[in-house]
């Protein structure tokens, strides 16, 4: 039946019917905080270093890293997820798997002050390498591929030792979800799950990250590993490739350009599925909104709606605090 006997907006005609057959729902429990945690111990640049393309996001000294925990726990956000900056770097990124390291001290230290957070650790080694690329190089200045599987899954041992509820490989190497699985068994860590990083794109919207991260590749870029976003296709395959090696839940990355592929990973897979509204994303929104372009609060809602609505279950976000105090507000 269509015009007259239906119309559509009855169902719309007051918010209790709204609310009612409103299909999707959004949770500070589903919202995951990105943390950027400096090894910067130089007091003159304070605890807390505003990162310019992001406001509102800063690089945090290790007490500073503590107090963002806190916060999120007591936001009831579903998690933090933490990324190192670190005090120097070399060719291998040996920072990257330093018991010292980093992300290693900040997860022990927000593991002993705020038990109750959940805390996803980024495994990569971009951050952590002189040339900014996700592995160790080959003579040619590509990525060697199985040279860093093994550099992978020791960083995410050390995570897990210190006490990373979850690793999270960014790298996009081949393999990589097996080779940390098996490292992680062995090592007596067979109950640490793995999020794959398993639809990463090689995209222009992680631009103000790298900035935040010191990470920019030295030279050339990442579309030797990385996704083409020309590829839902081949996306899927690497998506099912790493529910094979044992990924507990898969990512899709950047968010909101990809939508098709969230809701392809979801139909196409049983596990849970993350989407990480990246850098890029979150800067265009703040910039629209410090020129009045656009109403903040009304489009962080409507875009991390839409990505629950694509199928996410998690979404990871820098605006998880603003939003979770919003979505508080309302209810
Ligand atoms: C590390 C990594 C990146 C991001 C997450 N992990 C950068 C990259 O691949 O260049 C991007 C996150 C963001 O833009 O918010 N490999």
């Amino acid at each position: 039946m269509a015009f007259p006997q239906t119309r559509m907006r009855r169902l719309r005609s007051s918010a209790g019917l709204r609310g009612l057959v409103r299909e999707t729902d959004l949770r500070a429990g589903q919202l995951v905080l990105p943390l950027f945690v400096s090894s910067a111990t130089d007091a003159s640049a304070g605890a807390r270093e505003p990162i310019a393309a992001m406001p509102g996001v800063e690089r945090l000294a290790l007490s500073a890293a503590v107090e963002e925990a806190r916060l999120a726990a007591g936001l009831g956000l579903g998690a933090v997820m933490l990324f190192g900056i670190p005090a120097g770097k070399d060719e291998h990124g040996s920072g990257a798997w330093d018991e010292e390291g980093v992300v290693q001290l900040a997860v022990r230290a927000i593991r002993a002050e705020v038990p109750e957070l959940l805390i996803l650790t980024d495994v990569c080694l971009c951050e952590y390498t002189t040339h900014g690329h996700c592995g160790v190089l080959l003579e040619d200045g590509s990525v060697d591929n199985d040279a860093t599987l093994e550099l992978l899954a020791r960083t995410a041992v050390s995570h897990a030792r210190a006490g990373a509820d979850m690793v999270a490989p960014s790298d996009m190497m081949d393999g990589r979800v097996r080779a940390i699985r098996e490292e992680l068994d062995a090592e007596g860590f067979g109950e640490t799950p793995i999020l794959a990083y398993a639809a990463k794109f090689a995209s222009a919207f992680y631009g103000p990250f790298r900035e935040a991260a010191g990470s920019t590749p030295a030279f050339g870029d990442r579309r030797g590993y990385q996704l083409d976003p020309a590829n839902g296709r081949e996306a899927l395959r690497e998506v099912l490739l790493d529910v094979q090696e044992g990924a507990d839940m898969v990512m899709v990355k950047p968010a909101l350009a990809y939508g098709d592929l969230i809701s392809a990973v979801k139909r196409e897979t049983r596990l849970p599925v993350a989407a990480y509204n990246v850098s890029g994303e979150y800067s265009m929104v703040k910039a629209a909104a410090a020129a009045g372009h656009v109403d903040e609060r009304a489009i962080v809602l409507e875009i991390l709606t839409s990505l629950r609505r694509a199928g996410a279950d998690v979404l990871i976000t820098y605006h998880a605090k603003d939003a979770a105090r919003w979505l508080a507000a309302q209810s």
